[in-house]
C-alpha cells in the first residue's frame, strides 16, 4: 500500500478543531484511495512555548523536513503578545517558512457559487471570482534586517528592513509565470515602484522574468490601486504575484470576495518539503466554541493531495464535496445565510467527509 508521511501541526486557537476536521476527511479519502497517511502531530506557536519553552522546537522541525507534506492550523493568541519577540508563536511559523525554504505562497481566491450572498461585496462583482494571489513568503520587511526597536538620542526607534535581490524576485516570478501558463495566461505584478526602490527593483526583475514567458500577458499596478481594484472589479484579475506584505495584505482583502476568510487555503511551495495551512489566523475569540470554519484547512489538505502527495483527483473530489454541501444549504457561523442549516465545526468535517465517501469519482 502506497504511505505517506504527514506532519500534521495544529497550533493555536481554533487550530486543534479545524485540523480535526481536515484529518477526518484525510482519512476518509486514504480509504477511498487505498493508500496510508501516516499523520504525525506536533507542537508549533503558542502550545509549543507553553510545553518546550520555544514556538517551533526542533524535533518539530525535523519531523516537517522528514514528511512528504505539512498541514498547518493556525498560531498565536493574546496571551503570547507580551513575549519577546523570538518566542512569539508567529516566530514558529516564520521559522518553519524559512526552514523549508517556503518562498512562495499561493492564496487562491473562489467564489463559489452558493456564498455569492455571503459576501458584503454585490454578486456582479465577484460572480465566478477564481483568481490565485502568489505572495513571496521569504523576504521584504519579514525576514529583513536591520530589524528591531532601540533608542537613540533618548528616544525609541523602530525599524524594520524591505529587501529583495534579484534572484528572490526572479523565483518567485517564474513561479508565478509558471502557474499563469496553466490558468488564463494574465499576470500581475504589484509594487510601490512609484515610491519604493526596492519594489522598482521587483518591477524590472519580473518584466525580465517575463520575456522567457512571451504566452503570457503582464501587467504591473501599484499595491494601493490593486487594493481598490480587487473590490471594484476583481474579475478583472487571474495570476497576482506580489511582496511577502503587500501578499500579506492583499490576501486578507481579497478573501471577503469569498464571504468570509474561513474559505480561503493556502499553499507554500519551496525547496523542500511543502506546507498547506488556512490563510486566515488562529481566532482565539471563538476557539474551543465548535463555530470555526474548517473548510478553508479542508482546502488546504487538498492543495496537499494535488501538489505534494500526486492525489489530483481526491484533490477535487473533497473540493466537490465542499461544493456539495455548500449547495445542499449548509453554512458555519460566518458563512451563515438565511434559509441556511448552521452547523457547527464538527458536524461540517462530517459532512464533508461522509461526501467525500459516496461522491462518485
Ligand atoms: C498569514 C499570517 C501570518 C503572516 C502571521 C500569522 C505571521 O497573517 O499567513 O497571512 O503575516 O504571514
Ligand atoms: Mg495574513
Amino acid at each position: 500500500m502506497r504511505q505517506y508521511r504527514i506532519a500534521v501541526l495544529p497550533g493555536d486557537g481554533i487550530g486543534p478543531e479545524i485540523v480535526k476536521e481536515a484529518r477526518k476527511v484525510l482519512g476518509v479519502v486514504a480509504e477511498r484511495a487505498g493508500v496510508r497517511f501516516v499523520m504525525e502531530e506536533g507542537l508549533v506557536g503558542g502550545a509549543a512555548y507553553d510545553r518546550c519553552g520555544a514556538p517551533l522546537p526542533d524535533e518539530v522541525m525535523e519531523l516537517a523536513l522528514a514528511s512528504d507534506a505539512v498541514l498547518l492550523g493556525a498560531v498565536g493568541g493574546p496571551q503570547w503578545e507580551p513575549l519577546d519577540y523570538s518566542l512569539r508563536p508567529e516566530r514558529g511559523l516564520l521559522g518553519l517558512r524559512s526552514g523549508l525554504g517556503l518562498f512562495a505562497n499561493l492564496r487562491p481566491v473562489v467564489v463559489f457559487e452558493d456564498l455569492i450572498d455571503a459576501s458584503p461585496l454585490k454578486p456582479d462583482v465577484i460572480r465566478g471570482i477564481d483568481l490565485l494571489i502568489v505572495r513571496e513568503l521569504l523576504g521584504d520587511a519579514y525576514f529583513g534586517k536591520p530589524r528591531g526597536v532601540r533608542v537613540e538620542n533618548g528616544q525609541r526607534i523602530g525599524i524594520n528592513t524591505m529587501v529583495y535581490t534579484e534572484a528572490e524576485i526572479r523565483r518567485i516570478a517564474k513561479v508565478a509565470f509558471v502557474l499563469a501558463r496553466g490558468r488564463r495566461r494574465k499576470l500581475l505584478s504589484v509594487d510601490k515602484a512609484n515610491v519604493l526602490e526596492v519594489t522598482e527593483l521587483w518591477r524590472d526583475v519580473v518584466t525580465e522574468t517575463g520575456r522567457n514567458y512571451p504566452d503570457v500577458e503582464l501587467r504591473h499596478m501599484y499595491v494601493d490601486n490593486c487594493a481598490m481594484q480587487l473590490i471594484r472589479n476583481p474579475g478583472q484579475f487571474d495570476v497576482i504575484v506580489t511582496t511577502n506584505m503587500f501578499g500579506d495584505i492583499l490576501s486578507d482583502e481579497a478573501s471577503m470576495l469569498t464571504g468570509s476568510l474561513g474559505m480561503l487555503p493556502s499553499a507554500s511551495q519551496g525547496e523542500k518539503t511543502a506546507m498547506y495551512e488556512p490563510s486566515h489566523g488562529s481566532a482565539p475569540d471563538i476557539a474551543g466554541k465548535n463555530i470555526a470554519n474548517p473548510l478553508a484547512t479542508i482546502l488546504s489538505a487538498a492543495m496537499m493531495l494535488r501538489h505534494s502527495l500526486g492525489m489530483p483527483e481526491e484533490a477535487a473530489i473533497v473540493e466537490k464535496a465542499v461544493r456539495t454541501v455548500l449547495k445542499e444549504g449548509f453554512r458555519t457561523e460566518d458563512i451563515r445565510q438565511a434559509g441556511a442549516v448552521v452547523v457547527g465545526t464538527a458536524e461540517m468535517g462530517d459532512l464533508v467527509a461522509e461526501r467525500v465517501e459516496t461522491l462518485p469519482a
